[in-house]
């Protein structure tokens, strides 16, 4: 068999297991199975064949010898790539369909700021390119509340990068030009951190780390992206359960962001789609 044949199967056998579903893993499934191949070697064992012995005969969540290489197994499994602007067509629809509307409305004039949670934020691109584009149509509209973002993830490495909010070029492609110029300053010779987010974005932007599987950070929120996340990589029972997780959290006519590629799980929820990209869907209770 070849090695895309052995990683396959190896996926197709384990991610089940820990309630991931393996068609949101086909495209990443190199970068996912190199580190396994690196595990095996750490460990001492022979490819994906002797790391599925080692791992056979311990289910995950039974404690026992090896309940901990699996915990290890799901962390081998993360994928955080992420960048500014992903999905144009959904922040087109976010800026005109839904920004607006969340701020003009007459309990969101009454408050101070809004709320609003990026679940699986990985870097940071997410929320801050939500507080770049907030900060854009409020300085045009005046009278906007301010929104705070809640960015949680469950890999504490990840949010230090948030913090850090340093970016190479490529992850600031798609993001407008305007909105580019707006919230970075230049540093070159560093690759890495080439581009800098000025200071004052960052201050309406709250790491916590935290699983989505878990229960949510907090409640009243007005918007809620989470994408690329739950309903590409968990299983249907995972998926079901982040989003009854992400309803409780948002408020009656709050709206919930998903992935370009992503669909909500079958099931009647009271959830009604906004705009034309099939990403945006406001809480209808
Ligand atoms: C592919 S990235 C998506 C980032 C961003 N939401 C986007 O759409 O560009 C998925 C992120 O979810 C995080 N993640 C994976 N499982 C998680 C979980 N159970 N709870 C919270 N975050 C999780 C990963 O660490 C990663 O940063």
């Amino acid at each position: 068999m070849s090695r895309d044949a052995d990683c396959v199967q190896f996926l197709q056998w384990a991610l089940p297991r820990l309630g991931l579903r393996w068609a949101g893993f086909w495209r990443v499934r190199w970068q996912v199975c190199r580190r396994i191949l690196a595990r095996a070697r750490e460990v001492g064992v022979e490819g994906f064949g002797g790391y599925r012995d080692l791992l056979e005969g311990e289910e995950p969540g039974v404690p026992g010898s090896r309940a901990g290489e699996w915990k290890r197994l799901e962390f081998l499994c993360r994928i955080s790539i992420s960048r500014f602007y992903r999905d144009r067509g959904t922040w087109q629809e976010l800026e005109k369909l839904v920004l607006p509307e969340l701020a003009g409305t007459s309990g969101s004039r009454e408050k101070a700021y809004l709320r609003a949670w990026s679940a699986g934020c990985a870097s940071g691109e997410e929320p801050y390119t939500l507080t770049l584009l907030w900060d854009e149509l409020r300085e045009a509209h005046g009278d906007w509340p301010e929104l705070r973002i809640l960015a949680t993830d469950r890999d504490p490495h990840l949010l230090r990068r948030v913090r850090a909010s340093a970016y190479p070029e490529a992850t600031l492609k798609d993001l407008p030009p305007a909105l580019k110029s707006r919230g970075f300053t230049r540093h070159p010779g560093t690759p890495e951190a080439h581009y800098r987010l000025r200071p004052s974005f960052r201050s309406g932007v709250h790491t916590v780390v935290a699983d989505v599987r878990e229960g949510s950070p907090g409640r009243s929120f007005v918007l809620i992206l989470l994408r690329n996340l739950a309903f590409t990589y968990f299983d249907e029972e995972g998926q079901r359960r982040a989003l009854e997780i992400v309803l409780n959290a948002l408020e009656p006519g709050g709206v919930l962001v998903i992935g370009g590629h992503e669909s909500l799980p079958e099931g009647t929820w009271p959830l009604e789609p906004v705009g034309r990209q099939g990403t945006l869907y406001r809480h209808a209770h």
